[in-house]
């Protein structure tokens, strides 16, 4: 019998041809659209399995897992929350507002907490006081008209606060080069020689008898600033006409850790790039620009030249006021750390990290009660405070929620 081979053969090779194509098609749209499946792709050495909270036996996206690896998602190092010893805290007295993205300074038993945003449409402009010795709030004193709302740099010589530029305004108004100097004793508020340029969030310190304020954004909110300044104070006294232009610093940026220590002077983590003003936006509305995070730490010393010290165990930025000298270690809660890859969403750090300046090693020595932002640190017999900015959502969503005034503290053993 003669039978159409061919014919046959030909039909049965379309029939695999259209087989396969649906394959392709059904593949692609799974790959797609399975939250499971979107991240499991090539694997690079920067990439982690996502913890499961054994609490809750979720990831922090909410997907419940499965026994084995089939539904394990593979994301990028830097989002997850880093394995951290419980600690615990307890909750003390709320600020009497909440403030995202303000400032604080410690001056022996008190805490000075200026401004800040309320929301994101209005902002504070006086200072509230926290009492360590007996932990409560009150005297409530005005900030100067034309001083900065946020992004502000600031520092204390132990009696002086120095207050360098920042957003003037809500949303994301643009920056004052405005600055000023508080004498916490009599409260009598001072102008300084403006900025050569305005800033947002630069890194500033006291130095060798000298204020620092380097880095920080530029004009337009977004563009890193490499520019470093200092001027000579005493007392609450400038001794200079103008800012003296120092080395640059390596990388630019906002919302860094600024830390004087052993004589040396230390910049740690921050970002590139920020939220801008959304162009002719009549309230200058905040829209999102792509921000880079950093880990990385530098090191002024009688070199003046920058040196690299041993990165941050994660990306962190936003921690200009969430740090303290505790035991030869600096001591940060909190954070923002790289976006979520997936949703593209701001993700918030949980862990408090100690670096070690005797090891010159970093470790994470605890969990905060929730992940949280641009906080505000103090330490007092033994116990690190931290109080108000924004924390996440919940244990299982790491993006930012409510601006909070909270206070917590938690008995340190370094
Ligand atoms: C999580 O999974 C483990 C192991 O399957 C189980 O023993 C535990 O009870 C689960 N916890 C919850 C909260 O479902
Ligand atoms: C802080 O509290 C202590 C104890 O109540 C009190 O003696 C001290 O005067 C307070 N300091 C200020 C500046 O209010
Ligand atoms: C700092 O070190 C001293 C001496 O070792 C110790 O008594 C103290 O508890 C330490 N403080 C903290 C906050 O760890």
């Amino acid at each position: 019998m003669v039978r159409p081979v061919g014919k046959h053969k030909s039909a049965k090779f379309v029939l695999m041809l259209v087989f396969l194509l649906g394959f392709v098609l059904f593949y692609n749209f799974f790959w797609a659209s399975s939250p499971y499946l979107a991240y499991v792709r090539p694997k690079t050495a920067a990439n982690v399995i996502v913890p499961i909270n054994p609490e809750t036996n979720k990831s922090q996206k909410g997907e419940t897992t499965k026994k084995g690896n089939l539904h394990e998602r593979v994301l990028a190092a830097t989002f997850a929350d880093l394995p951290a010893p419980e600690l615990k805290w307890e909750k003390m007295a709320s600020a009497p507002v909440p403030r995202l993205d303000g400032a604080a300074i410690q001056i022996k038993n008190l805490l000075y907490v200026f401004a800040g945003y309320g929301t994101i449409d209005y902002v504070h402009s006086h200072v509230d006081i926290y009492n360590f010795t007996d932990n409560t709030w009150g005297g409530r004193f005005n900030m100067p008209k034309e001083m900065a709302h946020s992004h502000l740099g600031m520092v204390t010589d132990g009696r002086y606060i120095y207050i360098v530029t920042g957003q003037y305004g809500p949303q994301c108004r643009g920056p004052t080069a405005h600055t000023f100097v508080l004498d916490t004793e009599t409260k009598q508020w001072h102008d300084m020689p403006p900025l050569p340029v305005p800033r947002y969030a630069p890194a500033t310190q006291f130095w060798r008898g000298r204020l620092h304020v380097m880095g920080g954004s530029k004009e337009n909110r977004h563009t890193p600033g490499l520019e470093h300044w200092s001027i000579a104070v005493k007392d609450g006294k400038v001794l200079e006409k103008e800012w003296r232009p120092e080395i640059p610093i390596p990388r630019g940026g906002p919302h860094r850790a600024c830390v004087v220590v052993n004589d040396c002077l230390i910049v740690i983590g921050g970002q590139e790039g920020d939220f801008m003003a959304k162009p002719g936006s009549p309230i200058f509305k905040c829209s999102r620009r792509n921000e880079v995070v950093y880990g990385d730490v530098y090191m002024l010393d009688d070199d003046m030249k920058w040196k690299v010290l041993p990165s941050m165990p994660k990306p962190d930025s936003h921690i200009e006021f969430a740090w303290a000298i505790v035991n030869n270690s600096i001591v940060i809660a909190g954070g923002t750390t790289e976006k979520h890859p997936e949703t593209k969403k701001m993700v918030l750090n949980g862990e408090l990290f100690q670096f070690n300046l005797d090891t010159m090693k970093w470790s994470i020595i605890g969990k905060l009660p929730f992940r949280v932002k641009t906080t505000l640190v103090g330490l007092w017999d033994g116990y690190i405070y931290f109080t108000s900015g924004q924390r996440d959502k919940g244990p299982e969503d790491p993006s930012p929620k409510k601006v909070i005034g909270d206070m917590w503290r938690t008995k340190l053993k370094l």
